[in-house]
Formats: structure tokens, sequence, C-alpha cells
């Protein structure tokens, strides 16, 4: 994490700015994210796939981190996006990516948000279904456009990734069986509406485990696609998907040279060009979650520090028992004795807990603290749950900084709501 050092006055400081000065600012809980380490891996990721000799583009997954200023950092360093909602595809538009440079993935895609992807004319629609195909066609054929469709393939492999994010095995609602997809596309080279631009596949997320199910994944495609050309398709491009992992802890981190080397033995004799849809590699490492100490509290069998950001903040250790990182920020911090303790939030489930055992110094109420690789699913996951408001998020670029978006106020807490008319209304 370069973009993290510790100063002897300043405490914990991203790029050039101190995560307490940050804190005065826009308070906490707050998501704080370097552009500069945005950019940087974005570009590592891009020479990787030009040093296997790949033609490539990058779509950042937006699902990962939508913020308009993380996304339009990406995009001014050349990043297309891969979006799955009417939400994302507007994110993505405002943040200044051309549509030519946008592709829509997801398994339920509704009507309303192909006539947009239409309408906007994106650069490729993944197609889950061949009743997402007639769906497309038809509605294509009605508004008098041509969809490029490129058709998500399910190729039974086995990430060894955590069951809930793993999505290339058979049994997942995800794409179609490889064993259909020859008929298939030769119907989408059928139906008027359709243009059918290649393949895509992804297999799951926060892969850590290796390049073998990455080659396995690949090798299928690649046989499809000489199959597809021998029965005279067309194939312009093949989409390789996202989810190369970080390593939060002390995992064996797969390089994106690893990722480069395994999409060229399986793709790289086609000739044809790649996309490539990462989300965590790029944005995870570049963000923390930056909270306060409530206090301390003893329990009868643990040392508890409860911190003032949540579960309805950052979820993901309660929804995959995900280890992150975590810092104090201030610079006497690591010179103090050690005990461990359970960081825990202030939402009411026990599983709001962010990290157990965890040696740290004792902390005075306001300390702050930082969880470290929050910059992917941590925002873009979080609720208002026990109804606290969404937290800030903040973008530091070298000694600049600014909040990109607010502390979510009281009352857009409650807005949108109202009584019945049938019921009395509250008296003062
Ligand atoms: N492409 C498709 C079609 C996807 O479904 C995903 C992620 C990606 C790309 C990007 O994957 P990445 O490079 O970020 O691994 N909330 C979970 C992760 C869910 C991933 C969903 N799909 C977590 O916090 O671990």
């Amino acid at each position: 994490r370069p973009h993290l050092t510790r100063h002897a006055f300043d405490g914990l400081v991203m790029e050039e700015v101190p995560l307490a000065r940050i804190a005065e600012v826009a308070g906490t809980p707050s998501w704080v994210y370097s552009a500069g380490t945005l950019r940087r891996r974005l570009g590592a990721l891009r020479r990787a796939l030009d040093g296997a000799g790949l033609a490539a583009t990058i779509h950042f997954a937006v699902k990962a981190n939508p913020c308009l200023a993380v996304l339009r950092v990406l995009a001014a360093a050349g990043a297309g996006a891969d979006v799955v909602s009417e939400g994302e595809l507007r994110a993505a538009r405002a943040a200044g990516i051309p549509a030519s440079a946008i592709v829509f993935s997801g398994v339920g895609k509704t009507e309303r948000e192909l006539r947009l992807a239409l309408a906007e004319d994106i650069l490729q629609i993944n197609a889950e279904s061949a009743e997402e195909v007639e769906a497309i066609a038809a509605l294509a054929a009605a508004l008098g456009r041509t969809a490029r469709v490129a058709l998500r393939v399910n190729p039974d492999v086995d990430a060894r990734t955590h069951a809930k994010i793993t999505t290339g095995r058979g049994e997942n609602k995800f794409g179609v069986a490889i064993s259909d997809a020859p008929a298939l596309y030769a119907r989408m080279a059928a139906l008027a509406g359709i243009e059918p631009v290649g393949v895509a596949v992804h297999i799951g997320s926060q892969i850590t485990a290796g390049m073998a199910a990455y080659r396995a994944a690949y090798a299928k495609v690649g046989a499809l696609v000489r199959e597809l050309r021998a029965a005279g398709l067309p194939v312009a491009r093949v989409d390789c998907g996202g989810g190369l992992g970080i390593p939060y802890r002390d995992e064996p981190a797969p390089l994106p040279e690893a990722l480069a080397g395994a999409i060229r033995a399986g793709l790289g004799d086609l000739g044809l060009p790649v996309m490539l849809e990462p989300g965590r590699w790029i944005a995870g490492p570049a963000g923390v979650l930056l909270a306060s100490v409530v206090r301390e509290k003893r329990g009868a069998a643990h040392r508890f520090v409860v911190v003032d950001a949540g579960m309805n903040d950052l979820v993901r250790p309660a929804m995959y028992e995900a280890w992150h990182g975590m810092l104090p920020v201030a610079p006497e911090a690591l010179v103090a004795p050690l005990s461990p303790a359970e960081v825990v939030g202030p939402v009411c489930e026990t599983g709001d807990t962010f990290a157990r055992g965890r040696a740290l110094p004792a902390m005075q109420p306001g300390a702050l603290v930082a969880f470290l690789d929050a910059g992917a699913y941590g925002a873009a996951m979080s609720s208002t749950y026990n109804l606290r408001p969404l937290a800030a998020e903040v973008l530091v670029d070298g000694a600049r900084f600014a909040v990109v978006r607010d502390r979510q106020g009281y009352d857009a807490l409650l807005a949108g709501q109202r009584l019945p008319p049938w019921l009395a209304p509250p008296q003062e």
C-alpha cells in the first residue's frame, strides 16, 4: 500500500494528506480513496496485458466502487466500464466514460435497462441466457437498432473462492452451458436485431488460489471460439471477466502478469482483442474506511473496541468472514503496548464485528482507526441499517483532497417516506 505511510508527527498519511486532517474536515466514518493508487493499478494491469502481447481493453467493474470521483479518475486514465444496472450505466456516463467503452453484464437486465443500453448504443451487452437473447432481439428490432451482444458462458470450473462469490460452476445462475453455446450463438447470428460480437466469461471474485481455474476457463472459451469460427460464425473479441484477488492478509497475491499469461495461454493464438472487467484489484487497495473509537468496553470474555463504523458501512466481515487490516492513525500508536481486542461496530448484531483478537494499543474515545483495502465492495455495499446515514467519501490526490460525497443527512435518511392518509398524523 504505497499510498499509506506513517509519519512521526502526522500519524497515518494517505499520499500527502494526514488521515487525521481528513477526519477533521469530513468526520467519521468516511471512505477515503487514493487517486494515485487507482491510476497506478490501472496502469500496472494495462502494462501486464501489453507485456503479454494482448490487445486488451479494461472495463472497470463499477459495482466495486460506483463513486463518481473514482470513476472519473479511472475514466480520465482511459478505463471503460462494466455495468450491471441502469444506475451503474448512468454513473459511468456521468463520470465521462463513453458509451463505446461500456459493457452491460448481469443475469437480470430488465426491459427498461436493455432499452437504455440500446438507446445509448453501448459497446456490448453480455447475454446470459437464450431467453435474454430473444428479449434483446425483439427489443432491438422494435427500436430499429442492432444490439452488439456477447454470449456469457459458464465454463463449469471451480475458482476456489468464497462460495458466495464464485460464479463459474455449472450449478451457478450465471451464463449458459458451454455445450449450449454453439447453437445459441448461431441463433444470435440469425436474429435481425443482434450482432454477435463474441464470448464472455467470469468465474468468480477474490481469486487467489493460483491461475488453474482461469486457465481452465480460458482454454474452454478458446476451444469454443475455434468451434464457432469453424461454423462460419463471426467472433470479434473475448471478454475475460474480472476476479483477480488481492492480499487482504497474507494470501498469496496473484500478479496481473499471471492473469495475462493465463489469457494468452488460452486465447493468445486466436488473434482477437480481449476485454477485462476488474473491480477489486484496481479499487480495493486504493481505499480505507476511516473510523473513530467510541469507547473501549471490558466484556466478560473480551476486550472490545467499539468504533463508529458498522456492518452497515463495511459488510464484508459479516457477510464473507472477510479479514481487513486495521491501523490506528495516531503517530504514537506504534510504540504503545498491544493487547488483543474485538473490534466491533454499534449495530445490534453480533456479526457487526470487524476483527477478532486484533493486537491494538489502548484506544481513547475519538482515536482514529483505518480499515484497509476497503476501496472495493465497501461503500458500494453499504446500507442505512439501524438508520445510520451513509458515510462520506473523500478523494485524495497528492497533497489535495476533497469530500466527493457528503455524509447523508438525517432529512435525506427519512426522505421519500409518508404516512398513509387514513392514519392520524403524530401530534407535536
Ligand atoms: N465481471 C462480472 C460479470 C462480475 O460479476 C464481477 C463481480 C466482476 C466483473 C468484478 O469482479 P472483481 O474483479 O471485483 O473480483 N461483494 C463481493 C464481491 C462480489 C463480486 C461480484 N461480481 C465481495 O465483497 O467480496
